[in-house]
């Protein structure tokens, strides 16, 4: 989606359509002299947040359509019927003949927003609902894909200023979120860890300077002689190799610590020879998904030229059952020194996490931030709405909450209390790599912060919210949203 700004008089507009509540459509009418014809054609509309109107206007007008956008008597939204109200109206764009719309974004009154704020959650509102992938079918569907290419945001002469920046960060946004959900929606024999590398490269040949932008690949032989034995062993069950993928951005000056942005890049995670049970194993394809959101987030920087250091490190494996595959039972030593035994295998997120953590280290990060499919448990907990947030930093993790919040892609904040050390207690290890069936996200954190000591530290656990199952099954592109927002804060 290409978006822009527009100001000037809301009639004068030339648009296939303008996106308006039921005050803003009656004073259009009204200056086009089609009061009447509007008072006739949304005779039955309910002027409610998720409700929409389509109304095409009969004469040669240069705006072809209105479409109302219900909010309840002109009364100030809350946030939640705003999202709702943006909702109804991308649902309406989706099904519509219209390539280029304007929404007049000053006709809406949202309770604690400003004009920024209302541009960026509606833009990233429609960015959410518009996205498609283009899918390998040879055969049509039977609901077309959305013909809307184009959308403006109109506001007066003296909020354009803060229009046109929305714009500009809605649109990095947009495009580093279709390029997380391209991948997240790949099929894994496509998106291996090979394939994940050659899309971080392209990061680089996008950007402008180039020299902005450096791209690592470790391959899986220098993973091992690195000493990243965790992450070793759970790659090494596939024939497939894993890569250590890295991104370094740099937006500011070179004596800048960098941000660190860790993402859980597992192609397909079979559970290794703790295998899965077969219902919904497909969905292990979206195991990337963190990845995908770190590369994704990294892309709207990049584009968005965000006067930040950033730096993205990529643990990409498949974990499979073979000959060569890490066993229960097994032993292995972390880049950090500390033992863990493997007691099940499909416990293999924390593994090339925790050797990665470590390696970050060398980039002296003022804060790093890990995201991943890490948990069936975070799901449990939260389900899809909320990403699970886990810190050992309270200033890194109320900065996540409220960009999260801003930009309405939220987290949920969890314990990482000492407490729950001892469920990864082992007799042959420092620590094992599963604690028993309680808490099992809380646990999966803990792990991960024994390789955090050097930094404030933030976990995502996005096995809920990166990707829908069922009908709508896809990667969603969270929490682009959240890293982004929390990225332009800190630049
Ligand atoms: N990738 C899974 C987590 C997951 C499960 C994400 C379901 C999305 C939906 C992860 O690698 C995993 O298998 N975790 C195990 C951990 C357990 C063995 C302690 C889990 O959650 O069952
Ligand atoms: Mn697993
Ligand atoms: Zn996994």
């Amino acid at each position: 989606m290409k978006y822009s700004t527009k100001s000037g008089k809301l009639e004068d507009l030339r648009t296939d359509c303008l996106i308006v509540t039921m005050h803003a459509a009656r004073s259009v009418a009204r200056a086009l002299e089609l009061d009447d014809y509007l008072a006739a054609s949304s005779h039955d509309f309910v002027d409610k947040a998720g409700r929409a109107q389509l109304i095409t206007l009969p004469k040669a007008t240069s705006i072809r359509r209105l479409l109302v956008v219900g909010v309840g008597d002109d009364a100030e939204l809350s946030p939640a019927d705003y999202r709702k109200a943006i909702a109804a109206a991308a649902t309406a764009l989706k099904s519509a003949p219209v390539r280029d719309s304007v929404l007049a974004i000053d006709a809406f009154k949202v309770a604690g927003y400003d004009g920024y704020q209302k541009a960026r959650v509606a833009l990233a509102s429609l960015t959410a609902q518009l996205y498609r992938f283009a899918a390998s079918k040879q055969q049509q569907d039977e609901t077309p894909p959305a013909q809307i290419a184009q959308l403006a945001v109109h506001s007066t002469a003296r909020g354009h200023g803060a229009t046109s920046s929305a714009v500009r960060h809605a649109q990095a946004l947009d495009t580093g979120m279709a390029f997380a959900r391209d991948l997240g929606n790949q099929p894994p024999n496509v998106c291996n860890p090979s394939y994940l590398a050659a899309e971080a490269r392209k990061l680089a040949r996008g950007a402008s300077p180039k020299n902005r932008v450096r791209v690592k690949v470790i391959d899986e032989r220098e993973i091992e002689k690195l000493g990243m034995g965790a992450f070793t062993s759970v790659t090494q069950g596939s024939a497939t190799p894993g890569k250590l993928i890295i991104v370094e951005y740099r937006g500011a000056a070179a004596k800048m610590p960098p941000i660190a942005l860790i993402g859980k890049g597992i192609t397909f995670d079979t559970g290794g020879i703790s295998l899965k049970p077969p219902a919904a194993m497909d969905e292990m394809k979206f195991d990337m998904c963190g990845a995908a959101a770190v590369l994704g987030t990294t892309k709207a920087v990049i584009d968005a030229k965000l006067p930040i250091n950033l730096v993205t490190l990529v643990a990409a494996a498949e974990n499979m059952p073979s000959g060569r595959a890490s066993r229960p039972g097994d032993v292995v030593t972390t880049l950090s020194g500390q033992t863990v035994e493997i007691l099940n295998t499909d416990a293999e997120g924390r593994l090339v996490l925790c050797d990665t953590l470590t390696y970050a280290e060398r980039y002296r990060p003022k804060a790093v931030i890990d995201v991943a499919t890490l948990t069936g448990a975070c799901v449990v907990a939260l389900g899809a709405h909320a990403s699970g947030l886990f810190a050992n930093d309270d200033a890194l993790a109320a900065s996540l909450l409220s960009a999260g919040e801003f930009i309405w892609d939220r987290a949920w904040q969890m314990p990482v209390w000492d407490d729950y050390q001892q469920n990864l207690k082992s007799n042959f290890a420092d620590m094992a790599n599963v604690g028993g069936s309680d808490a099992g996200a809380v646990v999966a954190a803990c792990f991960l912060s024994r390789f955090a000591k050097q930094f404030a530290w933030a976990h995502l656990d996005v096995a809920g919210s990166a990707y829908a199952s069922g009908a709508a099954k896809g990667s969603t592109g969270r929490p682009v949203p959240m890293l982004f927002q929390y990225l332009l804060n800190q630049a």
